[in-house]
């Protein structure tokens, strides 16, 4: 009797601390960094691309894309409530509008045009990161 209820102790404890490590999980949040992640890739395809020289628009169009896509989750998905990190996520969006209409065809577009795009993520890690 005694061991059965030590038994049942113990799986009352276990189920307990799971549902705590669980809930503790869930509230951290992983959308700010995929965001950060899913930029950080399609930047180093395009860097990538510059290197081997091969730089044809229906290659990196649709990165750009991406990027500018992806870069309309950060406001909503940081949670970041502060001017200055929605005036640097714009800062992003409008560079990489630029990006995407300039519609470059070659490498030295290609860098021209991610230039200020590099310069916007920085600027936003300098002061929020
Ligand atoms: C408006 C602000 C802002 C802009 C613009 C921005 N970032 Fe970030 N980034 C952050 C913040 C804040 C963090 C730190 C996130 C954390 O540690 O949770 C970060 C972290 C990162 C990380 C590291 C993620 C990790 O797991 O620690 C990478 C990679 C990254 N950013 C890439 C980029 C790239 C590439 C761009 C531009 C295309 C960019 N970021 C533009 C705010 C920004």
């Amino acid at each position: 009797m005694r061991a059965a209820l030590l038994i049942l102790l113990g799986l009352v404890i276990g189920v307990i601390g799971t549902a705590q490590v669980m809930s503790t999980l869930a509230a951290r949040n992983p959308m700010p960094k995929a965001v950060m992640h899913t930029m950080s890739y399609h930047t180093s395809e395009l860097k990538q691309a510059m290197k081997s020289q091969a730089c044809d628009a229906a290659k990196i169009q649709p990165h750009l894309l991406r990027l500018q896509s992806t870069a309309t989750d950060i406001v909503p998905t940081f949670g970041i409530a502060d001017q200055g990190f929605a005036d640097a996520a714009n800062k992003l969006q409008a560079s990489l509008q630029q990006a995407v209409a300039s519609a470059p065809a070659s490498c030295a577009a290609l860098a021209a045009a991610l230039k200020p795009v590099g310069e916007a993520c920085q600027d936003c890690h300098q002061k929020y990161r």
